[in-house]
């Protein structure tokens, strides 16, 4: 297969659907074998499984059905990826679950939600992935690459959304964590922090009142699209981005320059 990422195998986690759905195809297509990890097989924003588009980019590529949240089936899913391929060059953390309360609102519950995936459920990614790739031998002085789906609102308040707002801001560290502690080893770890990117899904997350706000913080005169963001994850998983590391690169049309 030929492309930038020809012979590497990728993890993509939340890959049903919006963005991870984009960085998965987008991965694929520049070469990569992809593993599309999801709770659900089901597409957000409706239409076609991810599978049938992959394979069609990728024939080695497939979905697995998978819950950020069960250590042990994470794990085992890494083990099987190296199994059949020989080991995991990229993992893409994008799963999450949405969640719109302030405090006073966030209960245990509602915390455990919403940092159940997006907070624990990435670093049982990242713990997964990380202890697979420095198993493995360096190819051209590096073990793996790990790129964090961010967000603009880990690094300014998520309004009303605060356990979303803490989880990512939490991600953001993590990437930072992980660059530090194992560039020597041959990991390179950055994030992708996007603004408001629409990926087709009715509900809260385009209600009037949000659009309003994303437009208003936006320079630019569009909000974004699944395929910006893919475009930015494909740069940090390439090769060739050879000394960017611990980076959190914003795909927001300038809303955290604003
Ligand atoms: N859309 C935006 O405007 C925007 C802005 C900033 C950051 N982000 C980030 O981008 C990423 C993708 O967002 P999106 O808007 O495409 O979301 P989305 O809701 O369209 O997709 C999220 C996917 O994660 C999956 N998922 C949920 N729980 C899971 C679990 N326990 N295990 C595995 N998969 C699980 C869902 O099934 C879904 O397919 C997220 O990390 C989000 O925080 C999105």
């Amino acid at each position: 297969m030929s492309g930038v990422l020809a012979g590497r195998t990728a993890l993509v986690t939340g890959a049903s659907s919006g963005i991870g759905r984009a960085i998965a195809l987008r991965l694929a297509e520049a070469g990569a074998e992809v593993v599309a990890a999801d709770v659900t097989e089901a597409v957000v924003e409706g239409g076609a499984p991810v599978a049938g588009p992959l394979a069609a980019l990728s024939p080695a590529s497939r979905f697995a059905l998978l819950d950020v949240r069960d250590e042990a089936a994470t794990q085992a899913l890494v083990a099987d990826i190296a199994a059949r391929s020989g080991r995991l060059d990229v993992l893409v953390t994008s799963a999450m679950v949405p969640g719109g309360r302030g405090l006073p609102d966030t209960d245990a519950a509602e915390w455990e939600r919403v940092t159940g995936v997006n907070l624990r459920g990435v670093y049982v990614s990242l713990r997964a992935a990380l202890r697979q790739m420095l198993a493995q031998a360096p190819v051209a002085g590096e073990r793996g690459r790990i790129v964090n789906i961010g967000s603009q609102h880990g690094m300014v308040a998520a309004p009303g959304s605060f356990a979303y707002g803490v989880s990512k801001a939490a991600v953001l560290q993590m990437t930072r964590q992980i660059a530090a502690d194992h560039a020597a080893e041959g990991i390179v770890c950055n994030a992708v922090s996007p603004g408001k990117i629409l990926t087709g899904k009715t509900g809260p997350a385009v209600s009037e009142a949000v659009l309003e706000y994303s437009r208003a913080r936006t320079p630019m005169p569009r909000l974004g699209a699944p395929r910006d963001v893919a475009e930015a994850v494909l740069f940090l998983a390439s090769p060739q981005t050879g000394f960017v590391n611990g980076h959190n690169l914003l795909v927001d049309g300038g809303w955290m320059a604003a």
